[in-house]
């Protein structure tokens, strides 16, 4: 196997797990240079100044709209920036994406104004979540749910590295991106915005991309490279009901161990900043909570970074949760417990009110003085002091072939083979006709999901036209001749997002007639955030009636599924021949789709969360024991089951992998020992394949009901057939303790199971 991957993967097993009170992995220190240069500029700001810098405001506030151009207007530039010295503005107008040659003369304008009021280069900041999502014509890449499937941290870096230099191209230096929130609960519409519902897989993920987005020095990041944004901390994705923004309830000792884990990871390799979870855990917004923003976020971990707002969410402390009486109080608590910088993000009063607090001494000077070093430290870490605008002649490579080639290999790397009856596939494109199906077939915004070119990702289609969809991609990979298309099933495009059309079952049927298979397309609609909220998780009526009038032609049924969320599909799956998981792949989904169909590439992606079947049988990998147990005896049966669609971690290859030989170097450890675990993998089959190596762990007895399994390190091996590799894990005993209710880690003596694969190991703790 290749070293790099595997000395990174033991070392971000240790950076992940290891407690709070353990030694500390972080990746950069403060420049001595640069932390003169914060204290020689906070020393001669005013306190309008210092208070503008921490006001963020949206572009929509700058200008207007000419027909469909947004212009800025002196007037508004004037008072946020000469008046008010605000220190932040983000989004796109609209929000619509613009041209890379838009944003280089609008940011360099905007950071005219800022220079002139106060000397301070502006900060813009994007959502460039899976690619630039806000840059036309540039690359669009899988979303992260997909690249948690690739269990591949290098294809995160890289997709990170090609975004970071497009973003820098349109003179964007901040992204509010890698977001490390753990999917725990499928009905989220956020879901796909992350790795995956694991702790240990969103770290690594999460890390690779800081690395991959900051470059190799976050103290002195390049024109190549931008400042990140971690979100959405902390707990964001296990709201009891499910719905977004809504309240979690997570007890410590779970916070601890899962939510805090991929943050914490992300700020050690030296994430520039960090945006805060709009809702409340325990019943405490975030935004107020001074223990996680203050003692757990800086002080533990004695990161120097900077904390900014979600959207409005100052605003929503008095206006949703209802914590503080008026705006004025909501700041007061906020900046209190740790703000540095407030998404406004339409309104001047957060400045007036702030210096107001501060006059009345109820947020304290040093406060402020922390706050706004932590901001302008980021902007010298990012380089907009010396370079407060980029040069679009730098940028050769923005939206260039080589990258689009990017997004599509990696979107290869990221589909997940659920099903293959007798080998249906691959398909080999032999002159068979193929029935192109389903109301994801043909559509871009399908492919690419929310945050793409617009918020809900509701115009895909019109901006990326270039490329594939899925059925477009079939026809130039098996020619156009051998594929009929017929889509049953639309969706209604104005509407909500699971809107439908009045279907056309019959018309789709009729076209089967003369297929030899049918590639049946479903799914969902794009969507993102409060909109993509839903009240049924299983797969829509119209979508699975299809499939089930398809199949009942007796044609061979390849069903594939493209959702940001798992859709129950348990009462179709039994009729298809074959399922794969596409989730959402991206603008080069489609061709990297027909690639894997037809055999010239390899499935390797995993499920990056548990996919259930049934309703009301939602779970995660790591459940406790006693959720499932088996029979009992006498007249009371307290069985329970575990069951459910398609396990995290699962995915098939049309190879087949052996796992020979597992060792480890010591059966009996205590604290402090390093455990090193081997496997030999050999590809037994007759096609080259990747395949991703997942150590888990078990406590067998433990004085908190024990996990069922725990991911303690994964990598991913490239073998031709016949090939064998050994893959080593090191994994510091440490790793196997746990969070206990008293908030401290524990290893307590007794036996731990070891398993890679079908591989089962027992060791001892003593
Ligand atoms: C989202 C964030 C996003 C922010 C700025 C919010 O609605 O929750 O993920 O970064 O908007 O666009």
């Amino acid at each position: 196997m290749n070293k790099r991957n595997l000395v990174t993967s033991a070392v971000m097993a240790l950076a992940v797990t290891m407690g709070a009170h353990a030694q500390r992995t972080i990746n950069y220190i403060p420049d001595a240079k640069i932390e003169q240069r914060v204290e020689q500029t906070l020393s001669r700001m005013t306190l309008e100044e210092k208070v503008g810098q921490m006001n963020e405001l949206a572009i929509d506030v700058l200008g207007h709209w000419e027909g469909s151009r947004f212009v800025l207007d002196k007037d508004k530039l004037e008072t946020v920036f000469l008046r008010y010295k605000v220190g932040s503005i983000l989004n796109t107008p609209g929000p619509v994406a613009q041209t890379p040659e838009w944003w280089q003369q609008t940011i360099r304008t905007i950071n005219e104004y800022s220079l002139k009021a106060c000397g301070i280069p502006c900060v813009y900041g994007l959502d460039q979540n899976h690619g630039v999502t806000y840059t036309l014509g540039g690359t669009l890449f899988p979303q992260n749910t997909n690249l948690g499937a690739s269990f591949d941290p290098e294809l995160a870096m890289r997709a990170a590295t090609i975004t970071a230099y497009e973003t820098r191209a349109a003179n964007c230096p901040w992204t509010y991106s890698p977001t490390v929130d753990l999917s725990r609960d499928a009905r989220w519409p956020r879901v796909w915005e992350n790795f995956g519902e694991d702790c240990l897989v969103n770290a690594v993920m999460g890390r690779a991309m800081v690395e991959g987005f900051q470059g190799p020095d976050p103290n002195h990041i390049d024109k190549y490279h931008i400042g990140t944004s971690i979100k959405h901390y902390m707990a964001y994705g296990t709201a009891r009901t499910g719905k977004d923004r809504t309240p979690a309830y997570v007890p410590e000792w779970e916070l601890r161990e899962k939510h805090f884990a991929p943050f914490k990871a992300c700020v050690e390799a030296g994430a520039t900043s960090v945006m805060v979870n709009s809702a409340s855990i325990n019943g405490t917004p975030v935004h107020v909570s001074a223990k996680y923003l203050t003692q757990w976020l800086k002080e533990e971990t004695g990161w120097d970074g900077m904390i900014v707002t979600d959207w409005a969410d100052i605003d929503n402390l008095w206006k949703r949760e209802m914590v503080a009486a008026n705006k004025k109080d909501a700041i007061c608590m906020a900046i209190n417990a740790g703000i540095d910088m407030a998404m406004e993000p339409y309104n001047l009063d957060f400045c007036d009110l702030l210096i107001e607090l501060v006059k009345e001494g109820r947020v304290p000077m040093t406060r402020i003085d922390d706050a706004v070093r932590r901001i302008l430290r980021m902007k010298y870490r990012m380089g907009l002091f010396d370079m407060p605008n980029t040069n679009i002649k730098d940028y050769p490579k923005y939206g260039s072939a080589e990258h689009f080639q990017a997004a599509q290999d990696a979107a290869v790397q990221t589909m997940v083979l659920l099903k293959n009856k007798g080998g249906i596939l691959p398909l080999k494109p032999e002159g068979k006709k193929i029935l192109v199906t389903g109301p994801n077939a043909n559509s871009m915004r399908c492919l690419n999901g929310g945050w793409s070119y617009t918020w809900q990702g509701k115009d895909a289609d019109r901006f990326a036209s270039q490329h594939n969809t899925i059925l477009e991609a079939m026809q130039q990979r098996y020619g156009s001749e051998n594929i009929i298309y017929e889509a049953g099933v639309t969706y209604n495009n104005d509407g909500q997002y699971w809107e439908e059309n009045e279907p056309q079952i019959e018309r789709a049927v009729r076209a089967a007639a003369d297929a030899d298979v049918i590639l049946a397309c479903v799914g969902e609609n794009s969507y993102a955030e409060t909109p993509g909220n839903l009240n049924d998780l299983a797969l829509s009526q119209n979508q699975r009636d299809l499939v089930k009038a398809l199949a009942a032609t007796g044609k061979p049924v390849i069903l594939v599924l493209n959702e940001g969320r798992p859709r129950l599909v348990s009462d179709i799956e039994p009729l298809a021949d074959a399922v794969v998981d596409i989730l959402l792949p991206g603008n080069e989904g489609g061709n990297a789709l027909a690639r894997l169909l037809a055999g010239d590439d390899n499935f390797s992606g995993r499920m990056p969360f548990t996919y259930p079947r049934h309703s009301a049988s939602l779970t995660t990998y790591d459940y406790r024991v006693s959720e499932e147990t088996g029979t009992m005896e006498g007249v009371y049966d307290y069985n329970a089951q575990v069951d459910v669609q398609w396990p995290f971690g699962y995915g098939l290859s049309y190879t087949t992998f052996d796992y020979i030989n597992m060792r480890v170097d010591k059966t009996d450890f205590t604290a402090g020992d390093v455990l090193t675990v081997s496997v030999d993998v050999r590809n037994t089959g007759r096609m080259a394949g990747k395949e991703s190596v997942l150590l888990f762990s078990r406590d067998m007895v433990a004085s908190i009901v024990p996990e069922s399994r725990r991911l303690r390190a994964f990598t991913k091996v490239d073998l031709k057939p016949g090939e064998m590799r050994t893959v080593t894990f090191t994994l510091p005993a440490d790793d196997l303790a746990f969070v206990g209710n008293d908030g401290r880690r524990h290893l307590e003596p007794g036996e731990f199971l070891l398993q890679v694969a079908d591989k089962v190991l027992r060791v001892n703790c003593r």
